[in-house]
């Protein structure tokens, strides 16, 4: 099974030498930063990427959580164990990068839009109950693995400067991907 090698791959993209520091390239982005600050996700640093992969993560868990406490459904409950597990893993390792690199990931305006976003959405998850509940969980874990795949994928592997830290979102998105399949699996399975 593909997952099985993922943290094989992650160990492997981890052990790559070749790496420009992170906390160099804070210093220089913090020297030249422009005077208004771009709404564009292409325009972020690795830093700020990171923060925003360490948010996105941590919501996904934080929406497994309220479903392991509320669903009676055996395929969501397979999937949100599922998100916890990966996102849990992902983000142990994004951390172990980022000490290793002596970096701190930097909050900016698209980790505080999501962090808002997902203050909504767990309020709405939390009004709901059986049925309504699985169908609203499953179908935005399904969107917003689309958008955070498609943001990765285009606005941060391409724009991400260190050779390790682009290896981690390489393998991550393969595992995030994985999730995005078994969301449409789930919603279909749920009736929707
Ligand atoms: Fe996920």
């Amino acid at each position: 099974m593909k997952l099985r090698l993922l943290p094989i791959l992650l160990a492997t993209a981890l052990s790559a030498t070749a790496c420009e520091s992170l906390a160099t390239q804070s210093a220089k982005t913090a020297s030249t930063a422009p005077a208004a600050a771009s709404t564009n996700p292409a325009d972020l640093n690795d830093l700020e990427i990171a923060h925003v992969a360490y948010t996105a993560d941590n919501i996904d868990i934080e929406y497994a959580k309220i479903a392991l406490r509320k669903t009676s459904s055996p395929e969501v409950r397979a999937f949100a164990e599922t998100m916890v597990r990966d996102h849990e893993m992902v983000n142990e390792l994004a951390l172990g990068l980022l000490k290793k690199l002596d970096a701190q990931p930097q909050d900016n305006f698209l980790s505080q839009k999501l962090t808002a976003d997902a203050a909504g959405i767990s309020a709405k998850l939390e009004s709901l109950n059986g049925s309504e509940f699985d169908m609203y969980y499953a179908s935005n874990e399904l969107g917003y693995h689309k958008a955070v795949n498609n943001l990765v994928e285009t606005a941060f592997i391409p724009n991400i400067e260190n050779a390790e830290m682009k290896e981690l979102f390489k393998a991550g998105l393969e595992i995030f991907k994985a999730h995005e399949v078994h969301a449409e699996m789930m919603v279909k399975q749920l009736g929707g």
